[in-house]
């Protein structure tokens, strides 16, 4: 496929649109097929001495941004409702959307791979996005892309409650990130499958807008439950830990209003940084409060001086040992030993930095 304005979008089969999303996505209706894609497989290697895979997206991204596309834009790579999957010592490159999407997958290795696309004017190209996935493994990679590195995922509002998949036993480390317009490691915003027992650990991210994100709003229903993140660098990144609960994005006007996400169980561990501006804004809701969550052992080092820049509401847990900087009102604090000293005041007005 030639770069340039040659890409003839009737050289890419249509898809039926993936039943936990209802929509294409971007578009109604269907979806182009992926460069490489399979289902129901078993045993699936994908793998060639640091080779690369290009997506040549270019052409992609400007007709998306000129609006001329009338259906959502293929992976790089798709494979869905497969499993026994492995992806390694390969390079993915300009995919036109996201670069490596499992789909209600089981048993993901993906290790040694090299993610890479301009870092911005690359509209929507994840690195990795496990969706309604169980068993994955995403270790010793580099991704450096134009949205998030990687985003668990689990379908999208009624369509998405309706499919009832969630990911799970999901385990990242050893990853370095950037992600300069969206976030190094997201959870959502798709979570209506829910999302639970996921460990993020010895992740570096820098030269980001956010560091580690999850983000839901009311209409997903699901849950994010039982997520750790433990020995994660942030390197000059403007917020590096965001909870978000109104990222109002549906797929159509149907959604229930009464579908509230569940987000429970949520720990931080060894989180260092430096160059940061907002080190925690984690804002839940009066309908999706943020539940049992820990920090512990943080020390972040700050880039800019404002007021609010350890920012809570509607928000309960705890913080364990040291923690810099001082952490909001709202969580108990306890000692090492496990000693409370201190209990977490209710305390829901939501005050955010917009200009971050
Ligand atoms: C990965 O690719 C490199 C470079 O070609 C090669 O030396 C190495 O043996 C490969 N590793 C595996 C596990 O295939
Ligand atoms: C793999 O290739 C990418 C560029 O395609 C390069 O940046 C990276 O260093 C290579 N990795 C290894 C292990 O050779
Ligand atoms: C997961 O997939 C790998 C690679 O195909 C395979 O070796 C392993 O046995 C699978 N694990 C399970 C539990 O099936
Ligand atoms: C971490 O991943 C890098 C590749 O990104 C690799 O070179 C290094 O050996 C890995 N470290 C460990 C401890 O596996
Ligand atoms: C999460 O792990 C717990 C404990 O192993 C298990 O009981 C639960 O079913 C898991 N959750 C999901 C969604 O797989
Ligand atoms: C939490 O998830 C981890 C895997 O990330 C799992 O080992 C553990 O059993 C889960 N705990 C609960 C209470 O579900
Ligand atoms: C923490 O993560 C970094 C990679 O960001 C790694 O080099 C280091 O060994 C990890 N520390 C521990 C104690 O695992």
């Amino acid at each position: 496929f030639r770069v340039g304005w040659n890409v003839d979008e009737k050289d890419w089969p249509l898809m039926p649109a993936l039943p936990s999303y209802g929509y294409g996505r971007e578009r109604k209706g269907p979806r182009f097929c992926s460069l490489i894609h399979g289902q129901n497989l078993k045993d699936v290697v994908i793998t060639g001495h640091n080779g690369s895979i290009n997506g040549q997206g270019e052409v992609w991204w400007l007709k998306h941004r000129r609006r001329m596309l009338k259906n959502t834009r293929p992976p790089l790579v798709q494979l869905m409702w497969s499993k026994d999957i492995v992806i390694t010592n390969i390079t993915l490159r300009n995919s036109p959307f996201w670069h490596f999407h499992p789909y209600d997958c089981t048993n993901v290795t993906v290790s040694d791979v090299t993610i890479l696309a301009p870092i911005s004017g690359a509209p929507n190209t994840d690195g990795i996005d496990p969706d309604s996935c169980e068993d994955v493994l995403i270790e010793n990679c580099y991704i450096s892309v134009g949205d998030d590195a990687i985003a668990i995922k689990s379908g999208w509002d009624q369509y998405g409650i309706a499919y009832g998949r969630p990911s799970s036993n999901i385990l990242i480390r050893n990853v370095t990130v950037r992600s300069l317009v969206s976030a190094g490691i997201s959870i959502g915003s798709e979570m209506s499958g829910g999302v639970a027992n996921v460990t993020v650990k010895n992740v570096r991210i820098w030269d980001s807008r956010r560091g580690v994100r999850i983000k839901t709003a009311i209409g997903r229903g699901g849950y994010i439950r039982n997520i750790s993140y433990s020995n994660i660098t942030f390197d000059n990144v403007r917020a590096a830990i965001v909870i978000k609960v109104d990222y109002n994005e549906h797929a159509d006007d149907g959604y229930d209003r009464n579908a509230f996400p569940d987000i429970t169980g949520i720990s931080f561990k060894k989180i260092h940084g430096w160059g940061v501006r907002v080190p925690v804004r984690a804002h839940g809701s009066n309908y999706i409060p943020i539940k049992d969550i820990t920090f512990q052992d943080m020390s972040v080092g700050i880039s800019y001086k404002k007021k609010h820049i350890f920012q809570c509401s509607y928000i309960e847990g705890r913080v364990i040992g040291s923690v810099f900087p001082k952490p909001c009102e709202n969580l108990d604090v306890y000692d090492e030993q496990g000693q409370l000293l201190k209990s977490g005041a209710v305390l829901n007005s939501t005050e955010v930095d917009y200009d971050i």
